[in-house]
């Protein structure tokens, strides 16, 4: 089942509910694009690919919306559609991504009004349709880095869930997996919204992949001890010199796995990849609700006390010089990531 889809029975958008998982699984309806927009920030949606074909039924549902008879007031309000989604979170970069792709696909459009609407919802669907393909090519070349018993930390949550269907980072693991390499993942619990405590280990259950959860600081004991061969990480935006923004903590995991000589394994989409920002300090950083921070419970009490502050950093900035190569769909990159990523970026 997708992660996120349309059911062309009701003309609607379906996601499941990312926030409930593992406890409850279910599947919410979409009618209106400001819901969806909605639901990116509130991350009922999550993960960089995921966010950005959610963005595109949001545009088809837009469409459906607008009550314009004629095709430069659709228009109008597609555009307007597109900024309100734009503005639900800002660090993917696929959300941009996609909602161009739709624009573009329907810029100077000639035809009727309801064939306006139709070719909104078939590039959505396209987004969606790619973004399963792409994964599976990513996982082909990334799974020829997992050797037969490696032992590999897993930062996130990367699969299935992230994306419409397969996943990155750990669609690479789920691949080698499935190929018969025995591999063990050691999964971050990824502090504060836990996507690889309930996300990730929830998938890989699925998959029948053997697991272990540790708390995020954790890693640099494994890295330091040879418990584990390898880092794979999922990105919201790698910018052109190879600088990667990804859930925060990744930084810290890559110079972990640095200091100790550990590969690091960015796995990427192209449509992650931001040519346009020359380096990470340009990629824009989510900060959300202190609340998802000092929420922690523990014997059933809040943790922090009652009037505490906190800060909640949504992403942070791996350092190219920390990576060892980047999986992308179109081949594993190595350094010089300036010259190297442009090859792999179809325009
Ligand atoms: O805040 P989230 O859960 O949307 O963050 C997700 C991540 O950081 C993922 O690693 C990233 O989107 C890549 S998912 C294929």
């Amino acid at each position: 089942m997708r992660t996120v889809f349309w059911d062309y029975e009701t003309n609607e958008l379906k996601m499941i509910d990312q926030r409930l998982l593992p406890g409850v699984f279910e599947v919410v309806s979409y009618h209106d694009h400001r819901s969806v927009a909605k639901a990116i920030t509130d991350m009922v949606v999550r993960g960089a690919p995921a966010i950005g074909a959610a963005a595109g039924f949001g545009m088809a549902l837009a469409a459906l919306e607008s009550r314009a008879d004629n095709i430069p007031a659709l228009l109008s309000d597609l555009r307007s559609a597109a900024r309100t989604l734009k503005s639900a979170r800002p660090t993917a970069v696929n959300l941009a991504w996609a909602l161009s792709r739709v624009m573009d696909s329907v810029a100077g459009f000639d035809g009727s009004v309801s064939n306006l609407r139709a070719a909104v919802l078939e590039q959505a669907q396209r987004i969606a349709d790619d973004d399963v393909i792409v994964n599976r090519r990513i996982a082909g070349h990334g799974a020829t880095l997992i050797n037969d018993g490696d032992t590999v930390i897993h930062h996130c949550n990367t699969g299935a869930l992230a994306t419409v269907d397969w996943g990155t980072a750990l669609g690479v693991i789920r691949m080698a997996h499935e190929q018969g390499k025995r591999v063990h993942v050691l999964v971050d619990e990824t502090r504060p919204r836990l996507q690889g405590a309930r996300l990730t280990a929830w998938e890989l259950e699925q998959y029948g992949i053997p697991y272990e959860i540790i708390s995020d600081n954790m890693a640099g004991h494994f890295l330091k001890t040879g418990q584990a061969q390898k880092c794979f990480v999922g990105s919201d935006r790698t910018a052109a010199n190879g600088d990667v923004a990804n859930k925060v903590g990744t930084y810290m995991l890559a110079l972990a796995a640095y200091d100790n000589g550990v590969p690091f394994y960015p796995v990427v989409p192209t449509s992650t990849i931001d040519l346009s920002l020359a380096h990470g300090g340009l990629i824009p950083i989510e900060e959300r609700d202190p609340g998802e921070v000092l929420g922690l419970q523990f014997n059933g009490e809040q943790v922090a006390p009652k009037n505490a502050r906190a800060r909640n950093i949504a992403f942070d900035v791996t350092p190219a010089r920390l990576v060892t190569a980047i999986v992308t769909e179109n081949g594993i990159v190595y350094p010089p990531f300036e010259t190297n990523l442009k090859q792999v970026v179809k325009n």
